[in-house]
């Protein structure tokens, strides 16, 4: 039995957290996409830390962590994450497995990622610049190296090989950058990264499925920055919807059960590209400071606005979304009123789907708006008695998307959460 949970508008929903809450009642907690562009939040014993590759399970001393095969992995950020989770006492060479066919983010592919925005001047997609898109282009375009790849004495040449490749590539963009230093770490890395457990993913995780285990898929990023029913091109460079989890981990459909979609009670989206509800005024501004809003990976401040209901129901389909866990309703605490986007008005037209593309329309979100709760909710402990207008908020929500708020959490903390 698999279920998912994953990230419903433009990532930073509060996956880290909610997945390190639920993994209590799985064996296996598996990252199925996206690489080192995400960034997990996690509370252990007071302190915080931010996982970018490694599952958000791997707190949990009796759980298999798996980073899966359409993961692309970054051995520098690898090791750095292993010895930050070590120094909390985790025995990652027990509990850490890698597929042998996740593939490598190299330095040229960082290198690419930086040289390919900067050429995009006005219209750079505000990548992290880890290297995403250029080593999923490799994958794609069948070029690119695999950890089980590190396995093989002739690693070095294929590497050669690659690298050559890229730094055509990289004079045609007329980058200057060195990366010699990029490079040593990388080959230290590697060497750390044959050190774990790199088992063949997909028997791996069938065997156990097969036993009766219990998995937990953990998703990056949000559905928005899907690659196929995002914001193209202003989107990441894998399938972050829960289709993604087939192909990620080599599950069959028929095996995934709940999928339990992340939203935050507002929205918020790092980086460029189009976001219809996007508070450019002082309640913006609140909701970035008091939410915190900077990002987890980059440090960028996070753009703020309303929850876009629109944009939640399209999630909810393409997902297949079965429960819904709603975070950060304590940052809405001190507003008076909050709004929901319920339908867009282009050209005029009023519509509640998602167009294809939004990068050259004028989109005019319609709100509804609801009394604000205007209480302290981050002590709360049950949906009953908690205020009335939260209530109708919640209320409403399950009526539009069709699909249950199943949690409420109200703190960044483990046990800030509360079951409807
Ligand atoms: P992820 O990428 O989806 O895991 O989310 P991030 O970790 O990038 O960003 C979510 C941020 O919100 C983190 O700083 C979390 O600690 C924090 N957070 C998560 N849930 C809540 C919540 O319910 N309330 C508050 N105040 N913070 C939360
Ligand atoms: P988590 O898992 C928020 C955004 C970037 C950029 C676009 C493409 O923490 O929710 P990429 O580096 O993938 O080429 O960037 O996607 N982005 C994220 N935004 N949370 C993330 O991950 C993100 N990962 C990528 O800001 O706009
Ligand atoms: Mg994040």
């Amino acid at each position: 039995m698999v279920d998912v949970i994953l990230g419903l508008q433009w990532g930073d929903e509060g996956k880290g957290k909610i997945v390190d809450y639920f993994a209590k009642n799985y064996d296996v907690i598996a990252r199925f996409q996206g690489g080192p562009n995400a960034g997990h939040t996690l509370y252990v014993n007071g302190s915080k830390i931010v996982l970018h590759q490694i599952p958000s399970g791997i707190f949990h001393e009796d759980k298999i962590n798996l980073i899966g095969n359409g993961v692309v992995l970054d051995p520098i950020t690898l090791k750095k994450e292993c010895e930050a989770v070590a120094s909390f006492g985790v025995d990652y060479r027990k509990n850490l497995f890698i597929s042998e066919r996740t593939h490598l983010i190299l330095p040229t592919h960082r290198a690419l990622d930086q040289a390919s925005e900067v050429s995009k001047g006005q219209d750079k997609i505000g990548s992290t610049l880890k290297g995403i898109g250029p080593a999923y282009m490799d994958k794609t375009g069948r070029n690119g190296l695999r950890v089980g790849d590190l396995l093989d004495k002739t690693f070095i040449t294929q590497y050669i090989k690659l690298r050559t490749k890229h730094q055509i590539l990289l004079d045609n963009f007329n980058f200057q950058e060195d990366i010699s230093t990029w490079e040593e770490e990388f080959f230290e890395s590697i060497e750390f990264l044959r050190s774990l457990n790199i088992v063949n993913g997909e028997y791996f995780i069938n065997e156990k499925i097969n036993k009766g285990m219990r998995i937990l898929a953990e998703g990056a990023q949000g559905s928005m920055l899907d690659v196929d029913f995002g914001t193209f091109p202003f989107v990441t460079s894998s399938n972050t919807i829960s289709a993604g989890v087939c192909s990620g981990l080599g599950i069959a459909p028929q095996k995934i059960k709940e999928v339990i979609g992340i939203t935050k009670a507002y929205c918020t989206r790092v980086g460029s590209g189009p976001f219809p509800t996007e508070l450019l005024d002082a309640t913006g501004d609140f909701l970035r400071n008091a939410g915190n809003e900077f990002g987890s990976t980059t440090g960028r401040p996070r753009r703020c606005g309303w929850m876009d209901l629109v944009a939640l129901q399209f999630a909810c389909m393409i997902n297949g979304v079965t429960q819904i866990v709603m975070t950060k309703a304590d940052i809405l605490d001190a507003l008076e009123e909050l709004k929901v986007c319920t339908s867009y008005t282009i050209n005029g037209v009023e519509t509640n789907q998602v167009p294809f593309q939004m990068n050259n329309l004028n989109i005019t979100p319609n709100f509804e708006t609801f009394n604000g709760w205007n209480t302290d909710i981050s002590n709360l402990n049950s949906f009953e008695t908690s205020p009335k207008e939260m209530k109708n908020y919640i209320e409403y929500i399950n009526k539009f998307l069709a699909v249950p708020v199943k949690f409420i959490s109200n703190g960044p903390a483990r046990d800030q959460i509360i079951l409807t």
